[in-house]
């Protein structure tokens, strides 16, 4: 079975061709917007069999019209290409609303031509609930309005697969709540590989120990939590990758079409000053902090209740938070070939 991801170049999609290309066929298509070449080479360096890549920029009709004239005997599709970057999706909203939409609608359009079964896995986020009223958080927390234009461009991609499931017969669907991913490969030889200054905490944290950041800022003491910094559910990236996997395997099986959607946590919020305890004792490594002021649009706690994927999808988290941060210090050691 051969199996199409998009932006599969990425941090979340490189370490899911490695999972997927134990079993599956795999065909990247990524334009390098947010990621670099050097990684199909890493990939195919740990991957079971070789994967192959398309350059192609999913905004572009006659690109992606060649795609899948070229791979017609694609099955599968996880649609991971997107603009992720919230704050600049404020300043930058066109960019990210033609980017994130018309790629998922592009691909879409391709499906829809189609005469056979299509298993499509789209990756949303955890910003699609916003604010939690309750936590844990459950599927059946409302959507709210979006803090920012990426928030929105998942919220209406998850509508618009919702919708064209609805009148594909052909098209079984997934929308995966990812909530904070994190680590990197056990080989060290993929990560997360921001460019320009991380945005999240952990590649700051790492590219800060390791001398290339100043030190960390915690933005903010004075939350609604126990030691005051903000709560999130940190998931190994490996655990994440392997949600994927599960989650076509539960579409293969699927007769009817169909259209879900399903939280990939662990279930466990961690605050800030704890993942730095847990950092520092996993790797030995000391962290610099200081504290600095609020971030706008950061909610004080999140975390999943996973157990519908838990069931439906027999998946379940298998690295500890500890082997997840020990795994993102070994990545950022091995890129930087720090000893
Ligand atoms: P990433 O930026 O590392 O990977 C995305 C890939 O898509 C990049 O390689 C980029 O070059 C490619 N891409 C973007 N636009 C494209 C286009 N028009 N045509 C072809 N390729 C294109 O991001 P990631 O962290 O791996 O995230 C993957 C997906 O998961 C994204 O949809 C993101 O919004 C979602 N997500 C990520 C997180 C996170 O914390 N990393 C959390 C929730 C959801
Ligand atoms: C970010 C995204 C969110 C996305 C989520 C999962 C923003 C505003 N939100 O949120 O859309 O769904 O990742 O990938 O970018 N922190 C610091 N100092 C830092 C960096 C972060 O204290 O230098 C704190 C943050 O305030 C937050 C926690 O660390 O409390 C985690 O931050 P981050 O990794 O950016 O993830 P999210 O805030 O969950």
């Amino acid at each position: 079975m051969k199996v199409l991801v998009t932006g599969g170049l990425g941090y979340i999609g490189s370490h899911t061709c490695v999972e997927l290309s134990k079993k599956y066929s795999v065909v990247i298509a990524d334009n390098l917007i947010n990621s670099k070449i050097e990684v199909l080479e890493r990939l195919n360096s740990i991957a079971h069999s070789k994967v192959i890549f398309e350059k192609i920029d999913l905004r572009n009709k006659k690109e992606v019209a060649f795609l899948f004239e070229k791979h017609g005997d694609i099955s599968g599709i996880i649609h991971f290409a997107a603009l992720k970057a919230v704050g600049e999706s404020v300043e930058k909203p066109l960019l990210y609303y033609e980017n994130n939409i018309n790629s998922l609608l592009n691909i879409l359009e391709q499906v829809q031509q189609r005469n056979s079964k299509i298993n499509f896995i789209f990756s949303s986020s955890c910003t699609v609930y916003g604010q939690p009223i309750k936590l844990p958080i459950t599927e059946e927390e409302p959507v709210k309005k979006a803090f920012s234009p990426y928030g929105e461009t998942k919220q209406i991609c998850e509508n618009i697969l919702s919708a064209s499931s609805k009148l594909n017969k052909y098209l079984r669907s997934i929308s995966l709540r990812y909530f904070n991913p994190i680590g990197a490969h056990e080989s060290a030889m993929i990560g997360e590989l921001p460019l320009g200054k991380p945005q999240n905490l952990i590649p700051y944290i790492t590219q800060s120990v390791a001398g290339v950041r100043e030190k960390l800022t915690i933005f903010g003491d004075d939350y609604d939590t126990p030691d005051g910094t903000c709560i999130r559910d940190y998931i190994h990236v490996t655990d994440l990758a392997d949600a994927h996997i599960k989650a076509l395997e539960y579409l293969i099986e699927k007769e009817f079409s169909t259209n879900e959607v399903f939280n990939i946590g662990t279930g466990k919020g961690t605050s800030v000053l704890e993942i730095i305890n847990a950092f520092e004792s996993s790797t030995g490594k000391k962290i610099s902090y200081k504290i600095g002021k609020r971030r706008k649009g950061d909610v004080d706690a999140t975390y999943a209740d996973n157990k519908k994927a838990l069931k439906s999808l027999s998946w379940s988290p298998k690295y500890s938070l500890e082997q997840a941060l020990e795994s993102a210090w070994n990545w950022e050691k091995n890129y930087r070939k720090i000893k």
